[in-house]
């Protein structure tokens, strides 16, 4: 067993810390504020090659392994969350299934301008009747002269707004109950109309909205093969939801640091908080969590760039994570006091985001189900 990052992964990881230090920290709380998208930030992450870190280099990537992307989400999410999600779900929910799924052409139209950042995607799962039941979808598509008529509608879209690429699902076999009727498509953004932005408790910086569409694709962006869209989801939220994991830990790594420099400088009573041992105790608590979170998440990394079985295991570190950044970012603010509930300090945003992490890629509780089932055998791991 080896815990030390390569030189690579720590290079890749000092250039993110450095890079958002640099150009994200001290704007986040404007973007916050604001709710403003910062398209800027991905054109410069394109140029690091961040928009295609693990993405093979002669599909226009940086040809690094799924860990150092991983190390990427973590750095920039602890620096601003909502620029970690739009690079999460561009990579894990959108090239990521392209590179798996796609059929040659698919991939060689597609992925470079993704992983070069010329392009940025989109997943578009969710709908008002289909959440956390995601085989619900209603989302119709039917053979057209064209190849594919799509319609319906869809919610939560992460990176709606900006995206150029879709990959959408729609119920193809109206005859076939559930999960197996679904397929997957890769779509033009032209292809759907945003309806609504909308107006979250954090991640002001993201774009999430609402969009319909009513159109004509052609045969060729049919992904995977008719009917296998439910199982392309849940192959991609396999690895997805080991990135929402390391935004969660990066989030609860950003408040950390704050208390802990609070801690240090912050008197009461004659002498500085940290030497009270109640203030001690939940930093160690904090630390400790924290360290097993990003174990967690690492691990579940590994497994998958090592093509092992991983679909438990992400939804370990998911589970976990998100729940120690909620708990965590709260007890930062207790450290903090007053001062720590106020706009004036960066925990209050901290905690506002690590709260969505318990929910999108699935909830806490699908991810208890999943764990479960895998646990008694009740679901095929990575089919
Ligand atoms: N990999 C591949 N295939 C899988 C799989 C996996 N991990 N898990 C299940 N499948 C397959 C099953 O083998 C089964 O295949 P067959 O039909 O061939 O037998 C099929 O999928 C159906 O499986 P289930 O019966 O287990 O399906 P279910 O209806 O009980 O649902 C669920 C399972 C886990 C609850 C699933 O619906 C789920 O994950 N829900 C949560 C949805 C979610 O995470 N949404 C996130 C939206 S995207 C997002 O949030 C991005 C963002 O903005 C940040």
């Amino acid at each position: 067993m080896d815990f030390e990052l390569t030189s690579e992964q720590r290079e890749i990881q000092e250039l993110t810390r450095e890079f958002a230090a640099s150009e994200i920290t001290p704007c986040a709380s404007e973007w916050d504020r604001e709710r403003l998208f910062p398209q800027e930030v991905f054109a410069k992450l394109a140029s690091l090659g961040l928009m295609g870190v693990c993405v093979p280099e002669d599909v226009g990537g940086a040809g690094s392994d799924f860990l150092s992307y991983i190390l990427v989400l973590e750095e920039l999410s602890r620096a601003d969350a909502g620029v970690g999600v739009t690079l999460a779900v561009h990579t894990s929910a959108c090239t990521l299934p392209l590179l798996a799924f796609g059929t040659p052409e698919q991939v060689e139209r597609y992925v470079p301008p993704l992983a070069r950042g010329e392009a940025l995607g989109a997943f578009a799962l969710t709908e008002a009747g289909a959440g956390s039941d995601a085989g619900a979808i209603v989302s119709h598509g039917s053979e057209s002269p064209a190849g594919w008529h799509l319609s319906g509608a869809k919610q939560w879209i992460t990176n709606g707004s900006f995206a150029d690429t879709f990959i959408l699902f729609a119920r193809t076999e109206p005859d076939v109950a559930g999960s197996r009727g679904i397929s997957a498509f890769v779509v033009d953004a032209d292809h759907v109309t945003v309806t609504r932005e909308e107006h979250k408790l954090g991640l002001n910086s993201s774009s999430t909205v609402d969009l319909v569409f009513d159109t004509d694709v052609p045969a060729n962006r049919l992904l995977g093969t008719r009917g296998q869209g439910f199982r392309i989801a849940m192959a991609t939220l396999d690895g997805g939801r080991i990135g929402i994991g390391a935004q969660a830990v990066g989030i609860a790594q950003a408040a950390f640091d704050v208390a802990c420099a609070y801690a240090r400088e912050r008197r009461a009573f004659g002498k500085a908080i940290g030497e009270f041992q109640a203030i001690q105790h939940k930093l160690a608590t904090m630390a400790t969590e924290i360290e097993a979170a990003r174990l967690l998440v690492y691990r579940a990394a590994w497994l998958k760039q090592s093509g092992k079985p991983h679909t438990m295991e992400g939804a370990q570190a998911k589970l976990f994570a998100s729940e120690v950044a909620r708990r965590q970012t709260a007890e930062a603010i207790q450290v903090l006091g007053g001062y720590g509930y106020t706009k004036e300090a960066p925990v209050e945003r901290y905690f506002r985001d690590a709260k969505v992490t318990e929910i999108y890629e699935g909830t806490s509780e699908i991810q208890r189900l999943v764990i479960a089932r895998a646990l008694l055998g009740q679901i095929g791991r990575d089919v």
